[in-house]
């Protein structure tokens, strides 16, 4: 079994329903309302373990209503949860999440106790970060604190896979780019390069840009089109969808990140954790909510074999 660690938010996922997503100052009605573990990180980790891994998080909760359920969750799949903090006076990070009925999303986060993962909290776990097999990373903790994971992540010599999301208001710093594998969707992508990936040319441009600024590998969730794959001095590389019935694609890209990152662990080339890593995706898109939707390995596995 290969070792995750995750090391990142923790939500819990407000999910309103409604047949479009609103429109600055709009007032829908919504068909539902859900309250659905969420949270970049933890869904990764969800979805890790899922796909068996045996994975150790790092994060914090709030000491409000939210954050027994949220640790509760995670213990549920097996996660390690040793080094997830439970924070006095603040609450759980929330995820606002608008679905429309063609399955897309909007999201607003804010981030209540992910706030207060601190890179000397990270410091501390250099142990846990040199004995993992890969370590997973995405943006709604502090940036400091992935800077700091990412320098301990280096000088154990673990492999880092970070997901660069959200993409921060501001200059996106350089360090973000000193990873193993960066796996940016289709709008973090044209965020980051000003280029909107269509196709395996605008691929291979915007793939361009980002190896150049330091990643070693780049991976481009591009939703209905599959994932492109860039590595320095070829094209990208195009890996089909799988296709599948969309109900929710939130958390897809979790699920991605996840396959992702295990695959890679387990020695698989990148051509195929990727392909395996797209059947993930497809598989969490075809259910509701975030962690809910995080598909098992067996389920991946057939489909990846058809
Ligand atoms: O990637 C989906 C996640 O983004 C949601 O679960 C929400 O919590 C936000 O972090």
């Amino acid at each position: 079994m290969k070792n995750l660690l995750v090391i990142g938010s923790i939500n819990m996922d407000l999910v309103v329903k409604s047949d479009q997503l609103p429109k600055p100052g709009e007032t829908l009605m919504g068909t539902s309302m859900e309250t659905i573990p969420g949270g970049k990180g933890a869904n990764q980790a969800v979805a890790a373990a899922r796909l068996g891994a045996g994975v150790t998080m790092i994060g914090a909760v709030g000491n409000d209503g939210y954050g027994p359920l949220l640790l509760e969750g995670l213990k549920k799949e097996s996660i390690n949860v040793d080094y997830v903090a439970v924070e006095d006076n603040i609450s759980s990070g929330i995820a606002i999440i608008h679905v429309d009925k063609a399955g897309e999303n909007s999201i607003s986060v804010v981030p209540g106790s992910n706030a207060c993962l601190s890179r000397d909290t990270v410091k501390a776990r250099s142990e846990q970060v040199g004995g993992a097999d890969v370590m997973l990373v995405q943006l709604e903790v502090p940036l400091e604190t992935i800077e700091e994971a990412i320098s301990v992540a280096k000088s154990s010599n673990t492999p880092v896979v970070l997901d660069p999301a959200p993409v921060p208001t501001g200059l996106f710093p350089e360090f973000l780019y000193n990873v193993d594998v960066f796996t940016p969707n289709q709008s973090e992508t044209l965020a980051l390069t000003g280029i909107r990936v269509v196709d395996k040319a605008s691929a291979t441009l915007a793939g361009l840009v980002l190896l150049d600024r330091g990643a070693k590998y780049v991976v481009i969730k591009a939703g209905d089109l599959g994932a492109f794959i860039v590595t320095s001095g070829s094209d990208a590389f195009h890996i089909p969808v799988f296709p599948s019935s969309v109900v929710d694609t939130t958390a897809a890209g979790d699920a991605f990140s996840a396959a992702l990152a295990l695959g890679l662990a387990e020695g698989k080339p990148l051509v195929e954790a990727t392909r395996w890593a797209c059947a993930a995706g497809s598989i969490a898109v075809s259910r509701a909510g975030a962690q809910p939707a995080m598909p098992r390995r067996e389920e991946v596995d057939a489909i990846v074999d058809l």
